[in-house]
């Protein structure tokens, strides 16, 4: 859609740099993937799940499937927070149906055997993509980068996985957080180094995925949240000091406070834990924070929670998004009934 500033700047630009927009620009973590017919019908001919991600012709593709079908006010990369690991030199496959797998890194040593000056030639097919889509995508549309940030990435490196309890990681963190340290800082200086070539292949704002930024006590979601992210934030900021960093750390609870003051992001992702009032009063454009479960139900539940979730937010500046990613069983007719009920928002229906 056209954006509604006079001076043309995109919908989703302007809201990042402050403006309120009513109504918000919308899309959805997870847009593209297993719920559409089309990405299932597509990933079918692909051998495995990193093939796709770096195969730019397809990864394009998935990226604009969401959009073509639902006209997003953005796109996200399509690709995976593991390239990372994966360009350091860490072995990452992803075993139908059972997810992410990682030959754990559990000591320092492990983390020697780390090559992060390959990086690069790994994942230059995703720069590729983005380039892409710079060229692929309609003028009206923003084009999201991402990575995951060093802590959730680092659950997935040290765990081997994915993880119910994170005491493998946990253990590390806590009982020798200097050896620890340095697996942080490889990934604040491979994600760093990631994002900024994302930008300068074309993507115009960067998320940063904190998926389980919750799972830490307050001092060490501090040492291990915080402290990295305003790292990572700086060391971007210092080469592309007006890209837009919109940060994620899903269940932060009330530590969202010092996550907003302390790291220097220029937005907030809102997982469903949080209200919209209380997240407005933090001083930050927000994002978020329908409950993915709503996509599910849809109809009459589904429209109320979304405007509920608008009126919430009152003048904030703020992007209609989900508390966290689309589910696979979401029915597509589901967030086309979505998407309709926030571009019809307004003052007329009742918003205050
Ligand atoms: O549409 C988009 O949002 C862009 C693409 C995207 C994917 N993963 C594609 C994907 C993004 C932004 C991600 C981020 C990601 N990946 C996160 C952070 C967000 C979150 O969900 O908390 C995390 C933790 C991962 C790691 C990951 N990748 C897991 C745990 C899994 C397996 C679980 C699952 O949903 O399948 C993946 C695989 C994955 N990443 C798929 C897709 C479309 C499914 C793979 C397939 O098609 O077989």
């Amino acid at each position: 859609m056209a954006s509604n500033d006079m001076l043309g700047k995109k919908s989703i630009l302007q809201v990042l740099s402050g403006d309120r927009s009513s109504p918000p620009p919308i899309w959805l973590m997870r847009q593209a993937g297993r719920f559409l017919p089309e990405y299932r019908a597509l990933r079918a001919d692909v051998p495995s799940f990193l093939d796709l991600c770096y195969t730019p012709d397809l990864a394009v593709e998935v990226t604009l499937q969401p959009i073509r079908r639902f006209g997003f006010d953005a796109a996200i990369l399509f690709s995976d927070i593991l390239v990372v690991p994966h360009g350091l030199g860490q072995n990452v496959w992803f075993a139908e149906g059972e997810g992410p797998k990682l030959t754990p890194v559990r000591s320092v040593g492990d983390i020697d055997k780390l090559r992060p000056e390959a990086i690069h030639d790994t994942v230059a097919p995703v720069y590729e993509t983005v380039r892409g889509l710079t060229k692929a995508l309609p003028r009206e549309t923003t084009l999201i980068g991402f990575a995951g940030a060093p802590w959730t990435v680092a659950t997935y490196m040290v765990e081997g996985g994915s993880s119910k309890d994170f005491f493998e990681v946990k253990k590390w963190a806590y009982s020798d957080p200097d050896g620890f340290s340095r697996l942080i800082d490889v990934l604040v200086d491979a994600t760093a180094a990631y994002l900024i070539e994302q930008v300068n292949a074309g993507a115009e704002v960067v998320q940063l995925f904190d998926s389980w930024a919750g799972v830490l006590p307050e001092e060490m979601f501090r040492r291990w949240v915080i402290e990295p992210t305003a790292q990572l934030v700086s060391r971007f900021r210092a080469v592309h000091s007006e890209t837009p960093i919109i940060g994620f750390p899903r269940g932060a609870g009330l530590n969202y406070s010092a996550y907003a003051k302390e790291t220097g992001v220029t937005a907030l992702g809102l997982d469903t834990s949080v209200s919209g009032a209380w997240a407005s009063g933090l001083g930050l454009p927000v994002q978020g924070n329908l409950d993915p479960a709503y996509l599910l139900t849809g109809g009459s539940a589904m429209i109320s929670a979304a405007q509920a979730v608008m009126r919430g937010f009152g003048d904030a500046p703020f992007i209609f998004n989900l508390g966290h990613g689309v589910n696979k069983d979401t029915p597509p007719e589901h967030v086309g009934e979505l998407v309709a009920a926030v571009r019809s928002w307004g003052p007329q229906k009742g918003q205050v």
